[in-house]
């Protein structure tokens, strides 16, 4: 298994571009699905996900190619369609609950293994199936699959109105996809508004798609016999920009993140001007400044996860990374997942010093972290951990960075030049 091995105390200075949003290319590779013409996507990120979503993908018969630098990949979905997500693939990647939508609406059944528990909390998919059954599906869940078809006679599912129980992305995004080949309008209520969401409704949109509302709380969908091909550039990087930003916060320094959305970021960057760096939008992306190790000169913000456009979750590990060697104490409540704090221990172990109580995290910043040996145990844990080694006296090794690998596209390399001492070891 590969670390990462991180001699901290280095300032960040320079350039790097924001890669595509893993979290937007995972569904728009699933859209492909919806019809037999062929879609291209560009500004698709080099992550192990893309690579799961791929093999599922072409498992399910879809041609998939990829195309020069720019991340470009094409995709056909041609007749017939293999409907069947197995587990083998579904485990190491959660989002491939993301196939159950498309496969159902474009053949009218589909066979995707459950995705179970993962670190950071339970993660049931209870809403996607209670949707879809409303859109007309019959769904059983026997011997660890969701088996959904349409009831006899008919060929296409119905427009349905679908209000979940809480807020969920991939459900959204799921009901989405199935509502555009849907007979009759769906209407989304408490729908999920992550700039990805929009994202994925504007490709689908290219390919004909009548969508109205993504990015509010109410999506309206008129049904459409048929989707055509498209061409689509995945949107930058929320989640990733954000962790750069709190990366140089941590360790000071001057960078510019081409193509960063400061505007999908409104709250993480509020919190960061509160506690004293210098965000300012130059170009078409962001530059960050912060005069030196954040404990000099930074004060530790509190925050609480919410949903878009509140506190994203998948921040929470990161901010908490730098409220701990910021000065003054924070309160961190994590709201959106009940398991989110495995990166605390690891944090304490380079000498953070943190409680936890329930969703609360209570951190006191301290003047100095001290380099250890860490495991990442999730995706967002490992680029805590990776900002903690940045800042921390001596060497850091990150281990277990398979995790890492899922969803940030070359970080070690990029961190490399912005003048980071860090290096990939093979293990
Ligand atoms: N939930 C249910 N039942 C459902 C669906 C959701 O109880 O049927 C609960 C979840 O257990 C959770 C909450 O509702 O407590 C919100 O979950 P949501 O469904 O919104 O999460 P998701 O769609 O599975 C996506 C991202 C996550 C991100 C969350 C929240 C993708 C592929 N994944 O997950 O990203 O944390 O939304 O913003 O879009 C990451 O990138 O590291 C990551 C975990």
């Amino acid at each position: 298994m590969d670390k990462l091995l991180i001699r901290g105390g280095k300032p960040l200075n320079g350039t790097i571009a924001i890669s595509g949003a893993k979290n937007a290319a995972l569904p728009e590779m699933c859209a492909t699905l919806l019809t037999s013409e062929p879609v291209r996507l560009y500004n698709v990120p080099r992550l192990r996900d893309v690579a799961t979503m791929r093999r599922l993908l072409e498992n399910m018969g879809v041609q998939i190619q990829t195309h020069g630098e720019r991340g470009g990949m094409s995709f056909q979905s041609m007749e017939p369609v293999n409907s069947e997500a197995p587990y083998e693939l579904v485990k190491t990647m959660r989002a491939s609950v993301l196939a159950l939508g498309p496969l159902l609406a474009r053949t009218g059944r589909a066979r995707v293994s459950l995705p179970g528990g993962c670190a950071i909390g339970a993660r049931p998919v209870e809403q996607h199936i209670k949707g879809l059954q409303a859109m007309g599906a019959e769904i059983r869940v026997e011997h660890g699959y969701i088996e959904a078809s349409l009831p006899a006679g008919r060929t296409r599912l119905k427009g349905a109105s679908i209000t979940t129980d809480m807020i969920t992305v991939t459900g959204t995004e799921n009901f989405l996809m199935a509502a555009t080949l849907a007979e009759g309008t769906t209407v989304l209520e408490n729908a999920a508004q992550e700039p990805e969401i929009p994202d994925l409704a504007e490709m689908l949109i290219k390919m004909g798609a009548k969508i109205s509302g993504h990015g509010t709380s109410r999506i309206v969908i008129e049904g459409v016999e048929k989707l055509h091909g498209c061409e689509h550039a995945v949107v930058a990087d929320r989640i990733e920009c954000g962790t750069f930003l709190c990366a140089v916060a941590a360790t000071g320094g001057d960078v510019l993140l081409e193509h960063g959305r400061p505007e999908h970021l409104d709250v993480v960057i509020d919190k960061l001007c509160e506690a004293g760096v210098d965000i300012v939008r130059e170009g078409d992306g962001i530059r960050v400044r912060a005069a030196g190790p954040a404990w000099q000169h930074l004060k530790a913000q509190s925050f609480r996860t919410t949903e878009y456009p509140g506190f994203p979750t998948d921040m929470q590990a990161q901010f908490m990374a730098l409220n701990a060697v910021s000065q003054g104490s924070s309160l961190v409540t994590e709201t959106i997942f009940e398991n989110r704090f495995m990166h605390v221990s690891e944090l304490s172990r380079l000498g953070a010093n943190i409680t936890i109580d329930g969703k609360n995290a209570m951190v006191e910043g301290v003047e100095r972290l001290s380099g250890a040996t860490v495991m990442a145990t999730d995706l967002r844990a490992s680029a805590g951990l990776v900002i903690a080694g940045l800042v921390a006296e001596g060497e850091t090794t990150v281990d277990r960075i398979y995790h890492l690998d899922r969803g940030y596209d070359q970080m070690e390399v990029k961190l490399r030049t912005l003048g980071a001492d860090i290096e990939r070891v093979a293990g």
